[in-house]
Formats: structure tokens, sequence, C-alpha cells
């Protein structure tokens, strides 16, 4: 492919706002790291799984979190777990990964086939429903159960709008080279800040509940409200409210998207279907499935392994050079921001044959240990690595093993649904099924 021409200063900007996953793609053949430039700010896309490793494993520490994304989500999150870096990131992290334990992943597992059988007893026969917002709720009621040992479904229509609000705001900011300063009363900053206060309450409220019940617990709250009364160096409100937003809304809207393309990937390959039918016939012979069983339901983590390669939720990753460096003998001076798309990289077809086909097969015999470490990232890597990965992978194969027990689901014929490169990726307009009793 050509290398980038653009404008000189203002560059490429233009050509990735157009079309984001296609840019990815178009430029994903011409070297390892291939240098563009966004109205100023030199972006160079890395192409090969080395690169990656270098910028997350190898050099990490002379990679933060980029301007562009923390404009974004500071607004949201503050600086905490997922905008933070250095000591501050590893402090936090360290306070919250006991939180995703082993064993108290298996509880998570049980808060999701839960979840999912109280999602099925509304699904009616025929009754067509979209997809997107109903994992959207159903994921979010796993969340707070996990993390906050917490039932929102009475609140679940105001926090979803509220979390629609306040990501569509983050992608604003994120999208807007020179944005209004945040005490501007805009109609736009109105709308955000009235949803964050939603958020908050929410959140407080929570966390106030917990409190008066004594404010333990191996969850993420109890772990937070712990080191909140520890004597090392505690978290305050804010910081506390502000991880706890920060888990949620990483969690909630990538496994949604996860789940609604599963869904809808398996409504449209019914020999990828039947074969996973007959693994949980075989295997849990219409019981429920339990976290034990997971082992024994190869295919089923093939078919989400799959799902996830053709669609990331987890799109694209970003950071920026602190100091000069060199990659595969390119200079990268201070300040670049260095940029990569597991769209892209998912669909090289060196690694995936046929990289466009649903095939879970491919996935078989070890596909994994064989690829280079970058190849397949749906959930980032190095020591940031997504700290949710093992209960949202374990949450997505057993809503599925509980729902197409029970039904299958007829989608409309036609091309895939669009999806939109947000924040996360997500599916643009509606994604319909109608049920079907199996
Ligand atoms: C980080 C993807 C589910 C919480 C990440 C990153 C990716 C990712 C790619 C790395 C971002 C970066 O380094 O720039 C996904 C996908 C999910 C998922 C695809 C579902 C299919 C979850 C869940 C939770 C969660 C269920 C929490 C319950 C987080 C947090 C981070 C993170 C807190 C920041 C970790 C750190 O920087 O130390 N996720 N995630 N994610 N994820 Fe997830």
């Amino acid at each position: 492919p050509a290398l980038p021409s653009g404008l000189p200063w203002v560059g490429q900007g233009l050509e990735y706002r157009r079309d984001p996953l296609g840019f990815f793609l178009r430029y994903a053949g011409a070297g390892a790291v291939v240098r563009t430039r966004f109205v100023g700010t030199p972006i160079y896309l890395l192409n090969t799984s080395d690169a990656i490793e270098h910028v997350l494993v190898k050099n990490f520490r002379n990679y933060p979190k980029d301007a562009f994304q923390k404009r974004a989500l500071e607004a949201v999150v503050g600086q905490g777990l997922f905008t933070s870096h250095g000591d501050v990131w590893m402090r936090r992290r360290r306070m919250m990964q006991p939180a995703f334990h082993k064993q108290l992943l298996t509880a998570h597992g049980s808060v999701a086939v839960k979840a999912a059988n109280t999602w099925l007893e509304s699904r009616r026969e025929g009754a067509s429903f979209d997809a997107y917002p109903e994992m959207m709720a159903l994921t979010l009621e796993v969340v707070a159960e996990t993390l906050f040992g917490a039932d929102l479904s009475a609140r679940a229509r105001e926090l979803g709008r509220a979390m629609e609000a306040v990501m569509l705001h983050a992608q604003f900011l994120f999208d807007t080279p020179l944005p209004l300063p945040a005490w501007l009363p805009t109609p736009g900053q109105r709308r955000f800040q009235a949803a964050m206060r939603a958020l908050h309450a929410v959140v407080d409220d929570v966390v106030e509940r917990r409190r008066r019940q004594g404010g333990t617990g191996d969850d993420l709250l109890g772990l937070l409200l712990e080191a909140q009364a520890g004597d090392g160096e505690p978290l305050t409100d804010a910081q506390l409210r502000d991880e706890c937003l920060t888990l949620m809304i990483a969690g909630h809207e990538t496994t949604a998207v996860a789940l609604t393309l599963s869904l809808w990937l398996l409504a449209r390959h019914p020999e990828a279907e039947a074969t996973l039918r007959r693994e949980l016939a075989t295997v849990l012979g219409g019981r429920e499935p339990t976290v034990a069983d997971l082992p024994s339901l190869p295919y089923c983590e093939q078919v989400v392994k799959e799902s996830l390669r053709l669609y990331p939720p987890a799109w694209g990753m970003s950071r920026v050079a602190e100091e000069d460096d060199r990659m595969d003998g390119v200079h990268v001076p201070a300040g670049t921001v260095v940029a990569w798309s597991q769209w892209a990289l998912h669909r090289d077809a060196h690694h995936f044959p046929e990289p466009e086909a649903f095939r879970p097969e491919r996935w078989a015999d070890g596909l994994e240990r064989r690829l280079p470490r970058f190849a397949y990232c749906p959930f980032g890597g190095g020591s940031r690595l997504c700290i949710g990965a093992g209960s949202a992978l374990m949450v997505i194969r057993l809503v599925l093993a509980t729902v197409l027990q029970r039904f299958h689901f007829d989608a409309e014929p036609g091309p895939a649904p669009e999806v939109l490169p947000a924040i996360t990726l997500r599916p643009k307009g509606g994604v319909p099924l109608t049920p079907r009793k199996v």
C-alpha cells in the first residue's frame, strides 16, 4: 500500500476521521512502523507484534497513555487505574487485582448464569428484540453484582441513559482537537454534567449502603473500602468513586458488545451453532453450566475467541513516547503517539487465513500458542492487560452456554451489522434477533 501522503502539518487526521477502521487496515501492510500526523501531532501506526511488544512490555515505562485518551477518559473516571501511569498505576492495580482472583471468578460465573436465566424468562418465542440494549442491561447487572455486590436492576434504565450520555461526550472530547473549557455551559456540557451527577449518585448510594453494612467483602468495593480504612495511602471518597466507575464502565459495554455480536455470529452460522449445541448437550445435558464445566467446553471457547477476533470491543489502543526512542529502525521522537488496532491486527491473512470468515475451528490445536504475542490481543497485554479479562471470558461463555441450550436465534438476512469505532466498538443501528425454542 501507498505510504500516507496528506497535507504537511495537517496530515492524515481527516482521512482517519472518515473511516478509522479502514485507516488502520489500509496502512497495515505499509511497514512495522508507519509515520502519520494528525494536525501537528506525530502519530505512528504499529503493525507488528514486535513493535507492540516493545511499547507494552519491553519499554513500557516510556509509554504512558496519550493525551487523546486522557482528555476523554479523565473527564469521566478521573486519574485512576485506567488513566494513570507508573507508581500510581502500580499501587492501584495491586489494590484491585485480588478482586479478580481465580476463586472469586467462580462467584462471577454463578452471577452470570443467574442473570442469563432471568433474561431468558422474559423471552417469548417469535418476539424479536434488539440484542445490544438487552445485553447492555444483562452485563450491567453482572458487573454491579460481581464488583459491588449490588442489585442495580431497578436503576438499569437510568444508569444506561447516563452512561450513554457520558460515553458520547467522552467520544466528543476524544475527537475534538481543541475542546472547550469544561466550565463553559454549552448544552453538550450540561447534558454531560447531569449524566455524571446521575452516575455519581448511584455509585455513592452503593458505597454508602456497603459502608453501613460494615464495608467488608472480597469483591472490588470491599477491597477499596478496606484500603480506605488502612494506614497506607488511603483513597479519598472521590478516588474511590472514580475507581468504581472505571471498572463499571470498562466492564459493562465491552462485554455487552462481545455477547451481542457472538449471538449474531452464531445466528448466522448454523453449522457453528449446531456444533456448539452438540457440545453443550453432551457435557451439560440440559443443566445449568458452572465454571467447573468450562474446561470441558472447548468449542464454546473457540466461538468466543473467534468472535473477539472479528469484533474486538477494544478495537484500538495508543500510548505516547515520553522520551526519544527507536523502533524497528525508526526514530520515535518524544511526544509521538503510537497507535495500533486490534481490528486490523486480527485481520492479518498471514495469521488468520480468510480473515473475514467466522471459523471457530481455527482456534483448535493451540493456534493461540503459535501466534506471535500481539497478533491477537482483544484484552491488550503486558502488565496492563485487561484486569477483567478472565472474568469477561468466563461470563461470556457461561451466558452463551445458558442461553443457547434453550433458544436458537434467527438473525435478519443481509449484511453484517454495521459497527461504529467509538471508544469501544459498538453496533450502529440495531442487531435484531428472533428467539425460537430448541
Ligand atoms: C483494560 C479490553 C472487559 C476492566 C483493558 C484493555 C483492553 C480491554 C484492550 C487495555 C487498555 C490499554 O492498555 O490501553 C476488554 C474487553 C473486554 C473487557 C474486550 C470484554 C470483552 C473488562 C471487564 C472489566 C474490565 C469485565 C472489569 C470488570 C478493565 C480495566 C482496565 C482494562 C480496569 C485497565 C487496566 C489497567 O490499566 O491496569 N480492557 N476489557 N475490562 N479493562 Fe478491560
